[in-house]
C-alpha cells in the first residue's frame, strides 16, 4: 500500500526543505523528495542554492576576498606578507566542505523534525481520494499519496542559443564554481548577479574578466545612484572589462578555449578571445520530469507554475513555491514561500511580501536594497525625500580601511514613511536588516534616525542617512 502523508514536497532546495520541515512542525505527516547527487551518488540536499549558488559562490568570494587582501590590503596594515601563494584545489575542497555541511544539516534537520526523506524524482502519477498520488522514480522508487503537494522545484541556468554548456570551456554556475585552475583570460557573458559575483572570484585570483552585458545601462534593478557607484568601483578601481550593449553573433569552443564575435556601441564586430567562458543570463523555472501536463498543471507562457498571490496552483491541494514561480529568483523569498505555504495547508495564515524581500550582491563592496528605487519612485510620480550618507565619514569603515560607498534611503515626503535604501559599501548585506524590519513595521525615516545605534559601528551610516532624510546629518 502507498505510504500517506499529509504534505508531499517535490524538491529540497531552501523553498522545498524549509516547506516540509515548517509542515511537520505544525504537526503534518511530511515527506520531501529530492533528487540532487552528490559525487558519491548519495543525496545532497538543499537545491541550487547550497550545492551550486548561494552556498559554495559565498565561500568562494570569501576566500578570494581574504586572497586580495593578503596581496594588495595587509600592507597599509604594516602586515607583510612574504611568499603568498594560492593553493586552487584546498580553495575548493573548502568549498566543497562548506557545501557538504550544509547537506548533511538539512539531514539532520529532517531527522529532528521527522520529515520522511526520498531520495530520487518525484512527478505526478495522478488523483487519489482526497489528494493526489506521487511516483517517486530512483533508489528509493515507490508511490506516495499525499493530501496536499507542494512543488519546489527551482531553476536551471538558461543556455546562450548556439552555445551550450559543456562546463570544460562554456560553463554555467556549476561549472564557474569548479575551473581547475585559474584561467588567463575569463569571458563572462551577462552582468547579472552571478556575472558580477563570479567575475570578481576569478578576477581577485588573477583572471583577466571581460563582461558582456546585452543590456546598455548596467544594473538596472538597482538604484541609479547605486549603479552609478558600482560601475565605477569595478570597472575603473577593481579592472572588469564590462562591455555593455553587447549583441552576440557566434560563440565558438574548441579544446584550447572559446571565440565570442559580437558587436556593441554601434561599431563593427569584435572578437573576444577567452580561455573560458562563463555564461549567466538568468535562469529558467524548472518543470522537467514533474508529469505536470498529465494531471494538468497549468504553467504561463514563460514556464513558470501558474500560481496567486498565496503560491495556490490551477489543482485544488497544489502548491508552488521558489524559483519555479513568478517573483526574485531568492532563497530567502523561496523559504518564505516554503513557510507560508506549510502554516495555509495547517489551516494558519501565511503571506509573503514581495515588496519587502531585500536584494543582495556579494562583490566587494556588497550591494544591497529593499523597496522602491529611486527611479522607479519618479516613474511613479511619488513625492519623496531621500537622504544618503558616505561611509567616508563613518568611523568604523574607517578603522575597517573599506569607506567605499554609501547609505540612502527614500521617504515618501508627507508621511516620512520608508520606501526604499539602498546600500553599496561593507557589510551591506547585514546592514540591510535594519531596513527590511524597519519596512515590515511601516517606519519612517524618523523612527531609524531616532534609534540608537552602537559606535563605531557600520550601522550608525543608516542612522546617518535617516538623518540626513529631514537635512540634519550630524557627521556630514
Ligand atoms: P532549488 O534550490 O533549485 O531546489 C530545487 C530542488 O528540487 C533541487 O534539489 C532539484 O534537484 C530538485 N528537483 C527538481 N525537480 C525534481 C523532481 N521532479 N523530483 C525531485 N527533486 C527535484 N539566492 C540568494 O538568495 N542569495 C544568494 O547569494 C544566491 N546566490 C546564488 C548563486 C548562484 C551561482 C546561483 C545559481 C543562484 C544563487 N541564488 C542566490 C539563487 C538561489 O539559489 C535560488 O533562488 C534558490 O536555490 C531557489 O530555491 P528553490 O527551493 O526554489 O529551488
Ligand atoms: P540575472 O538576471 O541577474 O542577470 C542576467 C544578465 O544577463 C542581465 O543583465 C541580462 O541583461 C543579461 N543578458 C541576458 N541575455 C543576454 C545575452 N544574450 N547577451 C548578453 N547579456 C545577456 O541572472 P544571473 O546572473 O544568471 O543569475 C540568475 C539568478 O540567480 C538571479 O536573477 C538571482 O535571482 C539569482 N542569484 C542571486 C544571487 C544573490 O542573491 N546574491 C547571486 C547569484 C544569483
Amino acid at each position: 500500500m502507498a505510504k500517506s502523508f499529509d504534505v508531499v514536497v517535490i524538491g529540497g532546495g531552501p523553498g522545498g526543505y524549509i516547506a516540509a520541515i515548517r509542515a511537520a512542525q505544525l504537526g503534518l505527516r511530511a515527506a520531501c523528495i529530492d533528487e540532487w547527487k552528490s559525487a558519491d551518488g548519495g543525496p545532497a540536499l538543499g537545491g541550487t542554492c547550497t550545492n551550486v549558488g548561494c552556498i559554495p559562490s559565498k565561500a568562494l568570494l570569501q576566500s578570494s576576498e581574504n586572497y586580495e587582501h593578503a596581496a594588495h590590503g595587509f600592507a597599509e596594515h604594516g602586515i607583510q606578507v612574504k611568499g603568498l601563494g594560492l593553493d586552487l584545489a584546498q580553495m575548493l575542497a573548502r568549498k566543497d566542505k562548506v557545501v557538504r555541511q550544509n547537506n548533511e544539516g538539512i539531514l539532520y534537520l529532517f531527522r529532528k523534525n521527522k520529515v520522511a526523506f526520498f531520495h530520487g524524482r518525484g512527478s505526478f502519477a495522478g488523483g487519489a481520494a482526497g489528494g493526489w498520488r506521487i511516483r517517486v522514480t530512483g533508489k528509493d522508487g515507490e508511490e506516495l499519496s499525499a493530501g496536499h503537494v507542494v512543488v519546489a522545484t527551482g531553476s536551471n541556468p538558461r543556455p546562450l542559443p548556439g552555445a551550450p554548456f559543456d562546463n570544460q570551456r562554456i560553463l554555467d554556475n556549476a561549472g564557474a564554481l569548479a575551473m581547475p585552475e585559474v584561467p588567463k583570460r575569463l569571458g563572462v557573458i551577462g552582468a547579472g548577479v552571478i556575472g558580477l559575483e563570479m567575475g570578481s572570484v576569478w578576477r581577485r585570483l588573477g583572471a583577466q574578466v571581460t563582461i558582456l552585458e546585452m543590456l546598455e545601462s548596467f544594473l538596472p534593478a538597482a538604484d541609479e545612484t547605486v549603479a552609478r557607484e558600482a560601475w565605477r568601483i569595478f570597472t575603473k578601481e577593481q579592472g572588469l572589462d564590462i562591455v555593455l550593449g553587447a549583441a552576440i553573433a557566434r560563440v565558438a569552443a574548441n579544446g584550447r578555449g572559446v571565440s565570442i564575435e559580437y558587436s556593441a556601441g554601434g561599431g563593427g564586430e569584435r572578437k573576444l578571445e577567452c580561455d573560458r567562458l562563463i555564461v549567466s543570463i538568468g535562469r529558467v523555472p524548472n518543470t522537467e520530469g514533474l508529469e505536470a501536463g498529465t494531471v494538468g498543471l497549468k504553467l504561463d507562457q514563460r514556464g513558470f507554475i501558474e500560481v496567486d498571490g498565496h503560491c495556490r496552483t490551477s489543482l485544488p491541494n497544489v502548491w508552488a513555491i521558489g524559483d519555479v514561480v513568478r517573483g526574485p529568483m531568492l532563497a530567502h523569498k523561496a523559504e518564505e514561500e516554503g513557510v507560508a505555504v506549510a502554516q495555509m495547508i495547517a489551516g494558519q495564515s501565511g503571506h509573503v511580501d514581495l515588496d519587502t524581500i531585500p536584494w543582495v550582491i556579494y562583490t566587494a563592496p556588497e550591494i544591497a536594497w529593499v523597496g522602491k528605487t529611486e527611479q522607479q519612485l519618479k516613474a511613479g510620480g511619488a513625492q519623496y525625500r531621500s537622504g544618503q550618507f558616505p561611509f567616508m565619514a563613518n568611523g568604523r569603515a574607517r578603522a575597517l580601511g573599506d569607506t567605499r560607498g554609501f547609505v540612502k534611503f527614500l521617504a515618501d515626503a508627507a508621511t516620512d514613511r520608508l520606501l526604499g535604501v539602498h546600500i553599496i559599501g561593507p557589510m551591506a548585506s547585514e546592514m540591510i536588516a535594519e531596513a527590511v524590519v524597519a519596512m515590515e513595521f511601516r517606519a519612517a525615516a524618523e523612527d531609524i534616525a531616532l534609534i540608537c545605534h552602537a559606535h563605531p559601528s557600520l550601522s550608525e551610516a543608516m542612522k546617518e542617512a535617516a538623518l540626513a532624510v529631514a537635512k540634519r546629518s550630524l557627521n556630514f
